[in-house]
């Protein structure tokens, strides 16, 4: 039944091999799972893109803090593996902690540019962990091509950074955000709102929004900010941060000729949602 599921990296790299073989591209969409509509995108668009294609399927523990969800985060993997067969995606690649993390495990990746600021502020051991999970997935299957999501813009910039910096040869693909109906981000951890939260949920989209367009018509970028903090401060957020960056650095905007992004992080009760848009 497809997907074959795997779970060691000698079988992974044996699948790849034989497809190698066939003269065949390879492509590869890293995933914690419990799979949504987010996910599937980007198999699809791998598909789309590559003759083969590779999910992995790792709740890693080295980008959670102590404090966070690793415990909590929704582990579904028969109906992953499900949704997957429905789309037809080749290999399902599902190791265990102990496959990732050996015994005597020591070396960590770290990332500056793009990975500085923003989550970083707040989840400082984060992108450490992206980046070396993601390091030994590409250096496991060696894919043509990796899919990421511009829902999380700057983990995929960093995963860009991560690649070109250490010669991996992959090619990094960024893939457009999917949204509820009411423009809320699809996210596996909306299932942690409550249904009082999940109706406010989609203001952060609609303040994102909101600023993007009082940017658009002029507004200096400090009360355009201002005014969504307060908006989502009022509907009962707490905000972490909301900014506006350089879109391909990340940087903080010299000039508004730049290409920009707006990027939002805020707590609604313990669950924390992320988004962001081009302006
Ligand atoms: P996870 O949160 O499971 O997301 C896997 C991929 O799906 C990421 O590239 C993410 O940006 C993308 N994604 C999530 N929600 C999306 C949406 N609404 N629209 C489009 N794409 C969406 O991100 C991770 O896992 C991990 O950090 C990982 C890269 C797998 C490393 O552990």
């Amino acid at each position: 039944m497809k997907p074959e599921l795997v779970r060691s990296i000698a079988a992974l790299r044996e699948k790849v091999a034989a497809w190698r073989a066939e003269h065949l591209s390879v492509g590869m969409v890293p995933t914690m799972g419990a799979l949504h509509e987010g996910h599937l995108s980007l198999v699809r668009e791998a598909q789309r893109q590559t003759d083969r294609v590779v999910v992995t399927l790792f709740v890693n523990p080295a980008q959670f803090a102590p404090t966070e969800d690793l415990g909590a985060y929704p582990r579904t993997e028969e109906s992953d593996r499900q949704r997957l067969a429905a789309l037809g995606a080749d290999l399902l690649f599902a190791p265990p902690a102990s496959e990732i993390y050996p015994e005597g495990f020591d070396t960590r990746v770290v990332v500056g540019g793009p990975a500085a600021g923003l989550e970083s502020d707040f989840r400082p051991h984060f992108f450490s962990g992206v980046a070396t999970v993601v390091a030994k997935l590409l250096l496991a299957g060696l894919p043509d091509r990796a899919f990421f999501g511009e829902k999380d813009f700057q983990q995929l910039l960093v995963v860009k950074k991560l690649v070109r910096d250490l010669n991996i040869p992959t090619e990094i693909v960024g893939c457009a955000t999917v949204r509820e109906p009411d423009g809320l981000a699809l996210s596996s951890r909306n299932a942690y709102l409550s249904p009082e939260e999940r109706a406010v949920a989609p203001k952060l989209h609609a303040s994102l929004q909101a600023a993007a367009a009082r940017l658009r018509s002029g507004a200096p970028a400090a009360d355009a900010l201002a005014a969504a903090r307060n908006e989502l401060e009022a509907a009962g957020f707490a905000v972490d941060y909301f900014e506006l960056r350089n879109a391909e650095t990340l940087a903080p905007v010299q000039d508004r000729s730049e290409p920009l992004r707006l990027l939002a992080a805020a707590r609604l009760g313990r669950t924390r949602l992320i988004d962001n848009i081009p302006v």
